[in-house]
């Protein structure tokens, strides 16, 4: 990158940007929608920094033409956005009103030559499914089928990606463990449970998309691998319960051994019938890969003071089941606003090393970046250098994976607007273009203007 140099990318390559459906559509009961457990648990007092919620969020829902024309004029290839169950299927019944919102925005990026690329979960479970047990319970994954099935019978002649899943890790573990997401419980079994069904679920909507589609639709699941520094026995137990928890079954077919008898003592995992594992593996043409920052691990010895860097921040419980004997230390600066430690050299390590563990199989990183606390300054701009830094060096870091031989496809930056950040509320920036959440004034960050110029250059 220095002295001039310039990485190129690859034809094609797809260049891109990302959110989330509650993070910034707002809308919450417009047109049918039934709350999802992210407004059960927003609105529970104490549960999301100042009591922020998803309520109005970005008003995506009605501003998305001029969100979409912001897309075009930052050149995106691509645009990653999630689609709310509970507006598709509220209490479990198709609702075509809510579907139509996303059929207009598909045709909206497909005129403008963005490719759409839709993410099924992004953490929004429709409260009768909670109420109903949430993804602890087996028939969570057949009704998450069943939607993937009625969204794709709408949208599938025209998506080009399909993802699943994003981040099961988050859902099991942040949601059913450790408590700082919704639905806040802090169950270790629940969380192992839940993390079975989202892979159960993740094949079996894999398999309903491929029946309802088109055939050029590519399929995938977005996972957030954690890339784990430190002591070679801490970092594989929490490699086993972090990454090869979804890894193995999704595609290997099977569950690890090891992490099956690391969390012996939390479940008997007798919820995995026979058959569920091939059913998880149902084939797919990509992995999505989010990545912010690695973890750094020694073993615990249980005396004095544990550290409790993961990243994570810990609420009620610990996402890290059966790793009591794990210490996660903290790791060296810069760091973002998240407290998030920037290294790059993270990624290109983890990219090398899913490569050689699944080679074949084709990589797109469908999230990275991050939080600053920028402010529109007296000339009107934002002046955000530490995330064009922060780009630049990830940027950089999948460059140097696809010079060693790793099959990426294309780098999703998170995001493109400032949206609700989960338990952090509207605290935390990660956009491209800031928002004003009194006035929803839009501007784009100084990294808004130097993304389009490298996306525009096809090279860094
Ligand atoms: C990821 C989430 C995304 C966003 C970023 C910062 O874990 O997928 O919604 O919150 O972190």
């Amino acid at each position: 990158m220095q002295n001039g140099a310039v990485t190129q990318f690859p034809a094609g390559f797809m260049w891109g940007s990302a959110t989330a459906a509650y993070q910034i559509e707002g809308a919450a009961d417009e047109d049918g929608r039934e709350p999802s457990i992210w407004d059960t648990f927003s609105h529970t007092p104490g549960k999301v920094l100042a009591g922020d919620t998803g309520d109005v969020a970005d008003d995506h829902y009605h501003r998305w033409p001029a969100d979409v024309a912001a897309m075009a004029e930052l050149g995106l290839k691509g645009y990653r956005f999630s689609i709310s169950w509970p507006r598709v299927m509220p209490g479990g019944q198709f609702n075509r009103n809510g579907a139509d919102f996303y059929s207009r925005l598909v045709d909206a990026l497909l005129e403008r030559d963005i490719l759409p690329v839709a993410t099924l979960y992004h953490w929004d479970l429709p409260q009768h499914l909670e109420d109903a047990g949430g993804w602890p319970a087996r028939d969570t994954a057949l009704r998450f089928a069943e939607y993937a099935e009625q969204i794709g019978q709408v949208l599938g002649d025209r998506v080009h990606m399909w993802t699943t899943l994003n981040e099961p890790w988050c859902t099991a573990f942040l949601g059913y463990a450790a408590g700082v997401h919704a639905p806040g419980r802090t169950d270790p079994a629940a969380a192992l449970t839940a993390a079975h069904h989202l892979n159960l679920g993740h094949g079996l909507a894999v398999k309903a998309l491929r029946g309802v589609v088109s055939p050029a639709a590519l399929h995938s699941v977005t996972l957030n691998l954690h890339h784990v520094r430190g002591d070679a026995e801490a970092a594989r137990q929490v490699d086993a319960v972090a990454n090869r928890v979804f890894l193995g079954p999704m595609l290997n077919a099977a569950y690890p051994d090891d992490l099956l008898a690391d969390t012996a003592e939390v479940t008997d995992w007798a919820f995995a019938r026979d058959g569920d594992e091939a059913a998880i593996a149902a084939p797919l043409d990509m992995l999505g890969l989010n990545y912010y920052a690695p973890v750094r691990v020694r073993p615990w010895g249980g005396t004095g003071t544990r550290a409790t860097s993961d990243g994570h921040g810990f609420g009620p419980g610990t996402p890290w089941v059966a790793c009591d004997n794990v210490e996660f230390m903290p790791l060296p600066g810069p760091y973002t606003e998240m407290g998030w430690p920037i290294d790059a050299t993270g990624l290109t390590e983890l990219l090398r090393r899913l490569h050689d563990d699944h080679p074949g199989m084709p990589i797109m990183i469908t999230e990275n970046g991050a939080a600053f606390d920028d402010k529109v300054e007296a000339d009107g701009r934002v002046h955000d250098d530490a995330r064009i830094s922060y780009l630049r060096e990830h940027i950089a870091a999948v460059g140097a994976a696809i010079a060693a031989g790793v099959d990426v496809r294309g780098y999703f930056a998170w995001s493109l607007l400032d949206n609700f950040e989960w338990s952090y509320g509207y605290s935390k920036r990660f956009g491209l273009i800031h928002v004003d959440y009194e006035s929803q004034e839009r501007t784009w960050k100084d990294s808004a203007h130097w993304y389009r110029d490298v996306i525009a250059a096809n090279a860094l």
